[in-house]
């Protein structure tokens, strides 16, 4: 493995971290009351380690309840039909995640008797688990001495140390693991210290702006501080740009119904129901003709406001109509839209009903008439 850290003596601040931090989040603890570190089971670890990947500790909890009332345990979650889970996941976004935590579930109902394992490479090999949540679930819900290395941990350690490592880099996460993981205690004190870490960068080493290093109970370690270089870290090569992509999207009414699709099974956003849409942005006159084109008679359609969504990779930049139908017709089952964009066949479903079992995700939510 090579390192590049500046000095040899760099590394050993490690050894002089973990006292400071624990100290100081026994003392603000009560700061963040979550309600997975209250009963922190190895169900709730996982399940909130999940929700947080992408979403704020305050955004999470009111999930987090809910799916916990919903699927109170690992069975409960094996068992869950595939559209109740999209619809407790709704408004999290990354569905992948969740279609992973069922997939776990039935996994682990399998093959380890309904329990999740007390062992990091046997938490490592579910779906959905990667080093960073197998660490998190191993450290606070077992107690095993394994780093949890994210973003907030690999900022406040380039910070640390100052170190100069390309932190978007799988090399530079390997590292910090490694270099941290001689450094850390058994039993609940493990899973307290990636904890701190979590907070330590959520609420002093700040990604964005000036961190809060006066409050930072590492500010005498820290050797960027020392040099008053703590925002030259973390280095980040740049990312490539987003792929945007031109939709418009159309709200179909037909007397109380109105028309979604199911996206294919793989992709992105796969097995959500989604408005019909086509690629690019289509004018009043060009969108008439094309639903016109497919046997739709039309009373009335009307421009929506222009929506932007973005996903890691992708931005759509979203048109959109709604449509009132006077006959759905013979023809009709056939979508406005394209092959490309998936599956053709249309299902009629009235507005109250999309509202309260159907999991239409964020992206297409600007489009959703009110119930
Ligand atoms: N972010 C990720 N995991 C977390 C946890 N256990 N507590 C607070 N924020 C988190």
């Amino acid at each position: 493995m090579s390192i590049k850290i500046t000095m040899p003596s760099d590394v050993q601040v490690l050894e002089q971290i973990t006292e400071p931090l624990l100290r100081w989040y026994h003392a603000q603890e009560t700061d963040r009351q979550l309600p997975w570190r209250e009963d922190p089971s190895p169900y709730h670890v996982w399940l909130s380690e999940i929700m947080l990947q992408q979403t704020r500790a305050a955004a999470v909890i009111p999930y987090y309840e809910a799916f916990l009332a919903a699927l109170p345990t690992i069975g409960n979650l094996a068992a869950c039909d595939d559209d109740r889970l999209m619809k407790l996941w709704q408004g999290l976004g990354y569905y992948s995640r969740a279609r992973n935590l069922k997939k776990a579930a039935g996994v682990i109902m399998e093959q380890h008797d309904g329990q999740l394992p007390a062992d990091f490479k046997a938490l490592r090999a579910l779906p959905g688990i990667g080093d960073y949540t197998a660490g998190a679930i191993a450290s606070i819900a077992f107690g095993l001495p394994a780093p949890a290395v994210d973003g907030n941990v690999l900022r406040t350690v380039t910070r640390l140390l100052a170190w100069p490592a390309d932190i978007l880099a799988a090399s530079t996460k390997k590292a910090t693991a490694e270099l941290l993981a001689p450094h850390y205690p058994t039993g609940h004190e493990a899973g307290a210290l990636n904890q701190a870490f979590m907070d330590l960068g959520a609420t002093i080493c700040l990604p964005h702006g000036t961190p809060h290093c006066a409050r930072c109970p590492l500010s005498r370690l820290c050797l960027s501080h020392a040099e008053g270089r703590e925002e030259e870290f973390p280095h980040k090569k740049p990312k490539k740009e987003r792929r945007k992509e031109k939709l418009t999207v159309f709200v179909l009414h037909q007397g109380p119904a109105i028309a979604l699709r199911r996206r294919p099974d793989s992709g992105l956003l796969a097995g959500l129901w989604e408005f019909p849409h086509v690629d690019g942005h289509l004018k009043k006159a060009e969108a008439l003709q094309l639903l016109q084109s497919k046997g739709y008679t039309i009373d009335c359609m009307v421009p929506m406001p222009a929506a932007k969504h973005i996903f890691s990779h992708i931005e759509w930049q979203m048109h959109g109509y709604e449509v009132w139908l006077s006959d759905r017709g013979d023809r009709i089952a056939e979508s406005p839209a394209d092959s490309t964009r998936g599956g053709q066949e249309l299902r009629w479903i009235s507005l109250p009903d999309v509202h309260t079992s159907y999991s239409i995700p964020s992206a297409f939510q600007h489009f959703l008439p009110a119930g």
